[in-house]
């Protein structure tokens, strides 16, 4: 058993808080390698902004959960060397679907769990996302947990369809699981393909898709119901399209890909959602950069003449995150 504590990782009970005080959201950024790591790491030291580092079932996997973990650990060593005094970093595991899963995490030294048993029947939710909640608070970490259903995919869970979380259901499920966080479906989705053109309308001028706006009324709802508890958004990238048009310009292959428009993610921020979770455009911009220098540089075979650049191109989609869409900077002096 390791605490979280004595490596030098936070929970997310402050961070929420004080996101929810101050109008701003927390970023919460998937890894699965070294190089995603590093860049969170600078664009959060250098805004000082307090971040989640996310750790999805797929990443443990990749990457093997010993190694992630001492990778978060020395994340915290790296991020006081690049002169961040008193970094405030989560270690959070992204969609577990199990008790077991939830329980080695904490045993693990992370410091917050995500139990989404979303696709299960109401009281099969509450059942487990409760059991997660016991076992995690006994050790001082924050359990996020998922009501209603987000279109795409959800790791091994897939819908085609979303189901909004129902207001009337918030309450209910809050008071009786005892979770910390509440992750709501209001429109967002998991991926680079967030919308199908027949759901968007086109910008007569560029031609580009315009996606339909989130359901502001689900959230409200939900705000009115559960004043000040924090909430939390999946699937919100905003799938840039200088990332797209870079990786279609160099060889790939992503036709009308479409993300959430920041203007929408800026609205949420300011309101009681203090957690908006971003991977897809960090891998666009990891394969575009990747893209970009295979076909510039055809005779490259050193590793890092292309993950340096991808790299770069992450840790800038990152800042603009935390400085231009969430207003997190500054929040961890
Ligand atoms: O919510 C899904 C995250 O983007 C993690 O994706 O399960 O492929 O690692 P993954
Ligand atoms: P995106 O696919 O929109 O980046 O969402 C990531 C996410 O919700 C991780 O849990
Ligand atoms: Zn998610």
């Amino acid at each position: 058993m390791v605490s979280y504590k004595e490596l030098g990782l936070v929970n997310t009970r402050e961070m929420f808080a004080k996101a929810i005080k101050g109008g701003y959201a927390i970023p919460a950024f998937n890894f699965n390698n070294m190089e995603q790591l590093q860049a969170i790491i600078k664009a959060s030291a250098e805004t000082k902004s307090p971040v989640i580092l996310q750790v999805s079932k797929g990443a443990r996997n990749y990457a093997n959960q010993t190694l992630l973990r001492y990778m978060a650990q020395g994340a915290v060593e790296y991020a006081k060397e690049l002169g961040w005094e008193h970094p405030q970093i989560c270690l959070h595991l992204d969609h577990g679907d199990s008790f077991e899963l939830c329980k080695s995490c904490v045993d693990f030294g992370f410091s917050s769990v995500m139990i989404d048993a979303s696709s299960l029947p109401y009281e099969e939710n509450i059942a487990l996302t409760k059991k997660v909640v016991e076992y995690a608070h006994k050790y001082d970490v924050t359990v996020e947990a998922e009501l209603g259903v987000l279109a795409g995919v959800e790791d091994e869970v897939s819908s085609a369809v979303s189901h909004y979380t129902k207001p009337e259901e918030v309450v209910d499920f809050a008071t009786r699981t005892g979770c910390d966080s509440l992750a709501i479906s209001i429109g967002t989705s998991h991926g680079a393909y967030k919308f199908t053109p027949e759901q968007c309308t086109r910008d007569p001028k560029t031609g580009k898709l315009v996606p339909p706006p989130l359901a502001f009324d689900v959230l409200d709802a939900i705000m009115e119901q559960l004043p000040g508890f924090p909430i939390v958004l999946h699937g919100s990238s905003s799938v840039p399209q200088e990332y797209v048009d870079m990786i279609n310009k160099y060889g790939g292959k992503l036709p009308d890909a479409v993300g959430i428009p920041e203007e929408q993610l800026r609205k949420a921020a300011k309101s009681a959602v203090c957690k908006i979770n971003i991977d897809s455009d960090s891998r666009l911009a990891f394969t575009a950069a990747v893209r970009k220098v295979f076909a510039e540089k055809p005779g490259e075979f050193d590793p890092r003449k292309y993950c340096g650049p991808a790299r770069d191109l992450m840790e800038e989609l990152y800042k603009h995150k935390i400085i231009n869409v969430l207003g997190s900077n500054g929040h961890a002096e």
